[in-house]
């Protein structure tokens, strides 16, 4: 055995993803989910996927009593910690549900890994923290900016929470800040699981082609990009859990530089929201009706990644098309069926 690794979300849309590579790679995995936001059947996908049911405690992280008794007397080599609300209009409307749950999971699961300092800690952070970069593609030294939502802001905050308890405590830590996920595994037996109306572009219009929602709305056509859309750096969910394999073996050899170290996580190529949807259709024959409408709140004009540090440091790369993403996305949603809650 490679090693124990807790994953916190591991019934989660990224966090199911890593259980399956951590599980492939050889790791014992030990699954935590308060099921929030997914559903336990998760759990019949990765076993589907990987042969292997790995252990899940259902428990709320943000309650010190409840991580720390399931915590105490677990050995783990690395967590990786995806569990936090994330809804970004949500966080605008509920601004302390999500510093209490955000940050009190993170704080409580830093305390058990300051009394196992062996332990590396991969944190689920997100491009969110640049804002709209002044330049492009985007660097992990550019300017963190005054963040756009208090989702936004736990990211922020807890990076920086993240960094100061590892040098206090000389941990190893690795915050990995991802672009825009999308797609699912090949094997359609697990992908994302938007709980009531997607608010991301992907699974809006997934649902949509598969006729569970109307006609997708384009949010704002006058951007200043080559078609007037706003443009992300769209990254296969494989690809992306496969990056935190990189990460924690490179926390468990020992080999990070700095107590808390930064990676972006994308492919390097911006698309715009039109190029997606024609993606969409190319890749998977559907066709999905479309308009456009006012630009949304706190939207940036375009971000995509500089990729060059994690390939130079982490050894890894984005494989995965945009094409195959949507193909993915596609045999996914068609995998559901009417499913959509
Ligand atoms: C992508 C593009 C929309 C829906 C958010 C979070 C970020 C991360 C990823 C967690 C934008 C447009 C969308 C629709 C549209 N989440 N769009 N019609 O906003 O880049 O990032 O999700 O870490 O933190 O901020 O992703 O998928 O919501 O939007 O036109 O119905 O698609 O305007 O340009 P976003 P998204």
């Amino acid at each position: 055995m490679k090693g124990r690794v807790l994953v916190t979300g591991g019934l989660g849309y990224i966090g199911s993803h890593t259980a399956v590579e951590l599980l492939a790679q050889g790791y014992e995995v030990l699954l935590v989910d308060n099921l929030s936001n997914t559903r336990a059947s998760v759990l019949d996908g990765i076993e589907a996927i990987s042969g292997k049911r790995p252990e899940w405690l259902q428990i709320d992280l943000a309650d010190p009593a409840a991580c720390r008794s399931a915590l105490e007397g677990q050995h783990l080599d690395g967590i990786i910690h995806f569990a936090a609300y994330k809804a970004v209009g949500e966080s605008v409307q509920e601004p302390l549900k999500y510093y209490q749950n955000n940050l009190g999971s993170l704080m409580n699961l830093l305390d058990y890994v300051s009394q196992h300092p062996s332990c590396g800690f991969i944190f689920s952070s997100s491009c969110t923290v640049y804002g709209q970069a002044d330049r492009l593609p985007i660097t992990e030294d550019a300017p963190v900016k005054a963040a756009e939502s208090p989702y936004g802001n736990t990211k922020q905050i807890g990076e920086e929470i993240i960094r100061e308890v590892a040098v206090a405590r000389g941990l190893r830590a690795i915050a990995l800040r991802y672009f825009n996920p999308i797609g699912a595994h090949a094997s359609a037996r697990i992908g994302e699981l938007p709980l009531g109306v997607p608010q991301n572009l992907v699974p809006f219009i997934t649902q949509s082609a598969a006729g569970l929602r109307g006609p997708l709305s384009v949010y704002g056509n006058d951007y200043p990009t080559e078609d007037g859309t706003a443009v992300r750096d769209y990254i296969h969910v494989v690809d992306l859990a496969q990056a935190h394999i990189m990460a924690l073996e490179r926390l468990l050899a020992q080999q990070n530089e700095e107590a808390m170290e930064v990676f972006n996580l994308g492919t390097g190529k911006g698309s715009s929201v039109l190029e997606v949807i024609h993606a969409f259709e190319r890749a998977t024959g559907a066709s999905l009706s479309w308009d456009f409408a006012p630009r949304r709140a706190g939207d940036i004009t375009a971000a995509y990644a500089d990729t060059q540090r994690a390939s130079a440091v982490l050894g890894w790369t984005a494989k995965k098309s945009l094409d195959e993403s949507m193909r993915d996305a596609w045999a996914w949603q068609m995998a559901l069926g009417s499913d959509s809650h």
